[in-house]
Formats: C-alpha cells, structure tokens, sequence
C-alpha cells in the first residue's frame, strides 16, 4: 500500500473516488448488516497533513488516542469548538482551495464479525453521513474517499473482510472543496455524524429498485411497478399482489395522503434476498397550474427543518427523530422541507408512517459567493458539475421509494447556473412522478413550481392574484413560500394573516416556516450557546436560533400559534344565532375522525359542556351545527361557546381527545369595572391618603393599596426589543427596534408637573420624554376611590412629531412578594397583537416564573393578551379596556442587556406591566415587520385599571 500523503483530494473539485454507484435505501431486508457505531479511537490534528497514513495499517497502536462515539462531530465531544455563520464562508474564498489550518479527525475502528456472519457473497461498507471530506480504509487497503456531508457513500469490501479484528480508517477533513458546496446556514459541525453500517451482499441480493406506486383516483385504483436490477418477484399479500419485477400490475387499493398514510407492506424478493417494501399509492401532477395528489390540490401547511440536537447536533437518533415527527402531527403541520440536506433516512420512513409531505432537498447551498457578485459560483462553473450531479443521484437514488416525498429540491440560495439545470434535467429524466423546486430560479428555468423566500404579505397577495408578472412560464406555475414566518425570538407575527391569503387564491399553496427548531447548544455557561460564544471570528449570533421548537423541543408560542392558524377545521360562531359553522379545512379526509365539544363558559369558568353532533363533512365542505340551549341565563355575566374537535380515537401520533381545532365566540359582552368616585384625597403626614391607597404627597407616586407596597408605579414604553424588533441589517424597510433606542425610548424620563388634590380625585400631571428630543408624552394619572377600591385613569397625550410607533404603552410599577397569578382573559400563553390566535379566553392560573417564555436570548416575552382582570401579589387588577398583563423578576431593562438565560437573576421585586397597547411582532429578524394594523401608533390614548385588595 502507498503511504500517500497527499491531501490533493480534499480540494479537488470531483466528488470523490472508489464509492459504489448510488442505489435504493431499505429500511429492512433479510441480508445481514453489523453497525459500527459505537466508541472509535480519535485522533485530532491540526492540518489535513499534519500525519501520514501508517495508522490506518493493520498493528497501528491507538491506545493513547481519544474515543469518540461514532455518530457524532468531535466539536461537540471536546475536541475544538463549533463555528456559527449563516451565509459567510469561514475561511477565505478561493475555490476550490481551503486553508492550511484544516481540522483533520483520524477515526479508528477494529471490528469483529458476528459468530454467523454468512461467509459467502460480498459486503458493503456505508457512510450514512461525513462532514465534510473522508478517506476510508478498510485493514490496511485504501477504499477511496468522498464529499457531500448529508449524503450516503458505499464502499465494496468483501473481499477485504477477516472475521476478526479488521481495522476500519477514516479520516474526517473539516474543509474540503466540498465546504463550498455545503454553505448552510448552521453550525459547521465536522465528523462521522450519521451511522457506519457494514451489509452483507448475499450472491444474487438486491442492488437498485424503483418503486412506481401510482394512483389513479377516478378509477380507485393503485398501479404498481417495481424496477429492480436484479430481477425478482414483488409481493403484496393484502392486495393479492405477485409479479415479476419491471411488471406493472393495477390493483383497487387505498391511495396514500399525509392525511391519511395508507401503506401496504410487501417484499422485493431476488435470488438472494428479500427487502421489505412500503408501498404509498399517489400520484403527483401539476394540473391547471396547481401542484395535485390523487387529483386534489394540496396545501401545504410546512416547516423547515433541519436536524438538531442540543448535545448531539446533527448526530440524530431515531427517538429524537419520532418526536420531531409527533410534534409536527401533533401542531397540524402537514409538511416539511428538508432544509437544506437530504435528512437521515429513518426520518424519511417515518414521513411515510405518520403522514407528511415532503420536499426533500438536496444537500447544496453556495450562499457565501453572493459576497463577490455570484463570481466563481461552482453551480455556474462546469468543473464543478459532476459534484452537483453526485449530489443529485444520491439523494434521488437513496430516498426515491417515498410516497412522502412529493416534490425534489435542487438546493438553497445557490444562485443560478448551469449546473442547477443539469441536476434539473437529470433528476426530471430518472424520476419524472415527482416535481422540481428551488428558490433561487426566479423564472423557473428549471422548476415546476414558482418558489420564494420571505415575501411579505401584499407580494403574496398579488402573486395570488396572478399580478406579480414574471415570465410566460412563471405565471402558468403554482406558488409555495418556501421559507416564511421567521421564528426567531419572540415571533413571527402575522401567520394567519398569510393563512388567509393562501387559503383565498388556489394558486398560492402554501407555505413553510423558518424554521422548525433552534439550533442553541447545551451550555453550561450560558443554559444555551449561540454564534460567538465559542471565539468565533466570524458569526451570525442567534440568527441560529428562529425555531419553533426551543433547543430542547419545548413548543415555542409560535409553535402554539401556528397550530391554530393552520388547523384543519374552522369553527366559527357570533354567538347570536345559536349555530356554529364548521367547515373541513382538509384536502382529502372528512371528519369522521374527530369528535365535537361544547363547553359554556360564564366570566371564564366552564358551568355547562357536552358533545356536538357534526356530520362527517368532507374536504371543504361546511355546515351549520345547532348548538344546545345555552346552561345558563346570559346575563349571569360575560359568556362564551367553546367549540373543539378531538380525536375521536387513539392514532399512531397522538392519543384519543387530542385537540385537534378550536373555536371560542362571545354570547354576551364583559360588563367593564366602574367605580364611583365617592372618597376624596386626604392629605397627611408627607401621605396622601384615598380609599385603600396612600401616596407620596410630593410626588403623587403611588404607596400602598391597603396592605400591600406598590413602588414605582409609572407610565412605560419601552419593551426590551425582540430580535424581530431589531430587523435583519439587510432590511431596507424601516427597523423600529433600532430606531426607537435611537430616539431614546428606552430612557425615558418622567417630569412631575403637578399633584393636584381635588374633591373626588387626585391628579398626577406629568411629561415623559427621552433627552435630546422635543417628541414627549403627556401622562396624566388620575386616581380615585369609592373608598374600598382605587382607579387610575391613565391619559397619554403625544407632543410634538411622534413619526414611530410606540413598543408598548401602559404602566409598571413593582411587587414585594408575588408569585401566583391568575387571570381572566386570553391564555394560557403569550399573546401579542399578531400573535394571538391561539389565545383563548379563559380563568388561568400560573406562576411568576412560568409565565416567562425562555427565548434563548432573552426579550420580549410573556404577555397574555385581553385580561380583563389579574391577581398577583395581594392585588386585583381589572382592566377598562382589557389589557396586556406581564409579571417577571427582573425589570425590562435588565432583560433588555441580557445576553442569554443565565444573564437573568430574580431580585426582590416582581415587576407588572399592564399594558393597553403592545406594537406587533412580525418577522423583520429575516421578513416584514408587523403589518401597519397591527402597529401600536403614537396617538391620544385613554385607560384605566382598578385595583383592589384581596382579601
Ligand atoms: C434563508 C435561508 C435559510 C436561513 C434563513 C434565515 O435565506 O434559506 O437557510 O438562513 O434565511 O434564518
């Protein structure tokens, strides 16, 4: 064997050498197979050549190497650090050269063979996934080497295999010219981070097949045709199905849908072997302009996602995968975009288990050029086009037995060039069942489907309304927002708005969120680690972390929202009719699945609920249900109808009584508080007294209400600013976060004009401006009393040219002691003005500490929407009109200088913020800030609370 030690390879263009053609993944078959997961000796160095190759020899001693568990990156397992950029290249863009300074993992493995390992026929050696360049040896003989991290890589090997102690080699390059191709937005996260599989290849066993499960849904019938290799036979018992393989045979069977996840179990049996198949039926087509299945356009209500763990990064196992799975079924998630790879297979067999339409995208992205104008762009670079075709053939050739997968995708953000065609082509010539999507084609040369990022909701109206222009072929295309609702920190708003626009114009079919979890890293220092906090020289910060899901899989409010917004029932009501509308919102199934509530709900507590009979409607169907006899009189108080739809049984993703959709509507309307200005203030001792309530003579501040210490009680504007508030630096549109601590919003300053005792109420005149400006707020604080209990009527009247909308407007003021809290109103999570579908009008209760909601870096956050009252700390609080109610710890302007969790420390006062008004969320962190209904303007304002001690 040569002792090369040249690196040559790692910068050469070409995917790589010695790998066996792409073929079929299987999830079972009756050949045997022995995972070399598991503990490996690991060797880091600082360049790719900094050793030569001796330890891949039989007899090399490693014993005073690491170990590392194979799958995973050895960042992550103490051997240098993970590097966060979003589109910036971390080394200087030259390609196809990378630096000198290349971290370099020797993996050494020895391996025995399983007591019954058959001796005859072959084997294979599998990489299911290598960042980002390999070189394999198997016992002293060099196999080749590979590129494409996300992508599976097959080395033949029997007739290198003893049954005892065979050394396996692999050395692990972090940069190759394969980097280039692989510019994801993600940590870069070297290693063997997806299964080492060893196969036996039994004499006459499987290679490739294609299974071609087609639906024809006017006849009912599925057609089915394996292609395999090796020829074969195909059966499928419950269908009655044995042919040859390359056979087509038509059969009345049940198609398959993510609704509905129809899979009929056969086997692909060969001299050799036998490989279990799952079979979907379906059909995809672009009909009228219009992505169908079965003949019915979809909508497709998706995520993006990509693979995350907090300990484990993109080392995924299968338990975490199941759950990425459940949650998405569990939120009526009915799509996924791979972003920005091929995931490992096992997720994709559960896609076709559990129902979710897939686009599946391949493992490309070349964002950091546009830095250079595009120049150098290997997909516009012929050199670089067998690479970009290696890539293609591997993912199609690997997942394209799916019924999940309904559509291929080229890749991400790669700009445009002729090698993008050339996957087009080749992927359209070896699968023409499927369709072709990538953004970055904006005349859709290459694509059946017109693709954006992050429009905002007028661009997607007009595109609905088929007036956005574009190329001939364009405008004949059907519309999906492959990226929308960026769900970075507090956000994204505006979803059921976007809801709306795609359910009104059948060529918009949907969307899918940014993105389905944050990849934050578990960190002792920080809780959760971001960009920058290894010592990275380039980073993006917590642009890594916009999930739905915290890193931990927590359900984010945005999570809980988008549910809502895309269940697949609406309940509607006004109450006044004694009818509720339910309409089925799915594309394909009708509601015999699920089961209908009522429930009656005076001033929040539930006095009166029961099932609803529905009929089985089917897609798109809607009818008027009679509701019973309301179970009380309405006027006992403010009264709503709550409509669910549950499971009406236990299912593969979630059990019996599930809640599936919702609908809440008013009957009778809230009676606000009023108190009667009966007590007039007293002055005392330095005191004023009225009702309940003492204040600061000099400065009017409030005291005490009855027993209990009120301290800074005050007018507020200032939140501590969302990442979505901040905006992204590419943003062109206008960044409030930024502009308003440039106005000084957040250090505002309050002016006591005047303490005025009158016969009925105490006056408190004030004005609340930021220095170095002329813009101020006049805030006049009127109290008073009916002797038991205490209103504040809050005026806010703008001065001068306020061009900017206010973050929030109400008071604060400080708690000694508090900790439980309830409420009536909007709950049981957070709610902002475009966020707030998912808030039901309920009695809730919580904590202090639990209604703060963990964005990894800290914000915003908590606010439960329309209280009409809340208790905390001794007090009741109701509101004219409703009002925000947020409780923390720690003030604003400490959570607003937090970096991560563990920046926050509780003090000793509980701080509440009642607001009248907060300004929207959006999604300006990446898309459009909140639409301007949602806007909290700067105008005379007028609100009051009335406090009250609880007994
Ligand atoms: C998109 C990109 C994603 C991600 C997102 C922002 O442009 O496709 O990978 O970077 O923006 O979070």
């Amino acid at each position: 064997m040569s002792l090369r030690t040249t690196t040559d390879y790692v910068e050469d263009v070409s995917p790589g050498s010695g790998a066996l053609p792409p073929r079929a993944r299987y999830a079972s078959s009756d050949a045997r197979s022995l995972s070399l997961n598991g503990s490996w000796r690991f060797r880091l160095s600082d360049t790719a050549d900094a050793e030569d190759d001796s330890f891949a020899q039989e007899g090399y001693e490693a014993g005073g190497w690491a170990e590392v568990p194979v799958p995973g990156h050895w960042v992550l397992q103490g051997h240098g650090s993970p590097v966060y950029t979003n589109h910036l290249y971390p080394f200087p863009v030259d390609p196809p050269r990378v630096p000198t300074e290349n971290p370099t993992g020797d993996h050494l493995r020895v391996f025995d063979l399983p007591k019954d390992w058959p001796a005859d026929g072959g084997a294979v050696l599998r990489f299911d996934g290598v960042e980002s360049c390999a070189r394999i040896w198997l016992n002293g003989t060099e196999l080749g080497e590979f590129k494409g991290s996300r992508l599976p890589h097959e080395f033949a090997v029997g007739h290198l295999l003893k049954t005892v102690d065979n050394v396996l080699a692999v050395r692990v390059h972090q940069w190759s010219a394969g980097s280039y191709l692989e510019d994801q937005d993600q940590w870069w996260l070297p290693g063997i981070f997806r299964d080492v599989t060893l196969l036996h290849r039994p004499a006459g066993g499987v290679l490739d097949f294609f299974v071609h499960a087609s639906y024809d849904h006017l006849a009912g019938t599925g057609t089915l045709r394996v292609d395999s290799d090796v020829d074969g036979r195909v059966t499928v018992p419950e269908l009655g199905i044995d042919v040859a393989t390359g056979e087509p045979v038509t059969v009345p069977a049940e198609p398959w849908s993510a609704e509905r996840p129809r899979l009929y179990e056969g086997v692909l049996a060969t001299e050799g072997e036998r490989v279990a198949l799952r079979i979907g039926f379906r059909t995809v087509e672009l009909s009228d302009g219009l992505i169908k299945v079965n003949g019915r356009a979809v909508l497709f209500k998706g995520v993006n996602r990509h693979e995350w763990h907090p300990e484990r990064g993109r080392a995924l196992d299968l338990e975490t995968m199941r759950e990425d799975v459940l949650l998405m079924k569990r939120h009526n998630i009915n799509a996924v975009r791979t972003s920005h790879y091929p995931p490992h297979p096992a997720f994709l067999d559960l896609c076709d288990e559990y129902g979710l339409w897939v686009i599946d995208e391949c493992d490309l992205e070349t964002h950091g050029f546009t830095e250079q104008g595009w120049r150098d762009n290997p997909v516009d670079d012929d050199r670089w086009t067998p690479a970009l075709l290696d890539r293609a053939a591997r993912m199609v050739e690997r997942d394209k037995n799916h019924p999940s997968i309904v559509i291929w995708s080229l890749g991400n953000e790669a700009g445009t060039g002729r090698g993008l065609t050339a996957m087009a082509e080749w992927m359209r010539g070896r699968d023409s069942s499927r369709l072709v999507h990538y953004e970055g084609d904006l005349d859709c040369r290459d694509t059946d489907v017109y693709s954006r990022m992050y429009a905002d909701h007028a661009e997607v109206e007009r595109i609905g309304r088929g007036l956005d222009g574009g190329t001939h072929k364009r405008r004949e295309l059907p519309f999906l927002l492959c990226e929308y609702g960026h769900a970075m920190g507090n956000g994204p708003g505006g979803l059921a708005d976007y809801q709306r626009i795609f359910e009104t114009y059948d060529r918009l079919q949907g969307g899918f969120i940014w993105e389905w979890i944050d990849h934050g890293i578990k960190d002792e220092r920080y809780g959760y680690a971001y960009g920058g906090d290894f010592g990275e020289e380039l980073h993006d910060g917590n642009f890594v972390c916009d999930g739905l899901l915290f890193p931990d899989r927590r359900p984010s409010p945005g999570l809980v929202e988008y549910k809502k917004v895309i269940e697949p029932v609406a309940v509607e009501g006004d109450g006044t009719g004694g009818t509720v509308r339910i309409t089925n919102k799915y594309d394909f199934a009708d509601l015999s699945a699920l089961a209908f509530t009522w429930s009656y709900q005076v001033n929040g507590e539930t006095v009166g609920e029961g099932t609803l009979p529905v009929p089985a409607l089917t897609a798109g169907e809607s009818a008027e249900v009679k509701l019973p006899e309301p179970p009380v009189a309405t006027a006992a108080g403010e009264a709503h109808w709550t409509v669910r739809a549950l499971l009406a049984a236990d299912t593969p993703w979630a059990p019996k009584d599930h809640v599936v959709a919702w609908g809440q509507f008013a009957v009778s309307a809230r009676q606000v508080p009023s108190v009667a200005a009966t007590d007039g203030p007293v002055p005392g001792n330095g005191l004023i007294t009225l009702g309940p309530a003492s204040f600061d003579a000099r400065t009017g501040a409030l005291r005490t209400v009855g027993g209990v210490d009120v301290t800074g009680l005050r007018l507020d504007v200032w939140r501590a600013v969302t990442d979505n508030d901040d905006g992204a630096a590419w943003q062109t549109d206008i960044r409030y976060g930024l502009l308003w601590r440039g106005l000084g919003l957040h250090r505002m300053r309050h002016r006591l004009d005047a303490v005025e005792l009158g016969d009925d109420a105490l006056t408190v005149r004030t004005r609340v401006a930021p220095a170095a400006r002329e813009i101020g707020l006049s805030t006049v604080y009127r109290w008073t009393s009916d002797g038991n209990r205490l209103q504040l009527t809050v005026s806010v009247d703008p001065e001068d040219d306020w061009t900017v909308p206010l973050p929030r407007l109400g008071i604060r003021f400080g708690l000694s002691a508090a900790d439980r809290v309830q409420w009536f109103g909007g709950g049981p999570g957070e709610a902002y003005p475009d966020s707030r579908a998912a808030s039901s009008v309920g009695r809730w209760q919580s904590t202090v500490d639990d209604l703060q909601t963990p964005y990894v870096r800290p914000q915003e956050n908590g606010a439960r929407a329309d209280v009409r009252w809340a208790e905390i700390g001794g007090l009741r609080i109701e509101g004219d009109p409703e009002f925000f109610f947020t409780a923390r710890r720690w003030t604003t302007e400490q959570l607003d200088a937090a970096e991560h969790r563990t920046d926050l420390t509780p003090g000793d006062t509980v701080w509440v913020n009642l607001d009248h008004g907060q300004h929207g969320l959006g999604s300006q962190s990446c898309g459009p800030g909140p639409l301007p209904q949602y806007h909290l303007r700067a105008e005379a304002a007028q609100f009051s609370f009335v406090f009250s001690e609880i007994s």
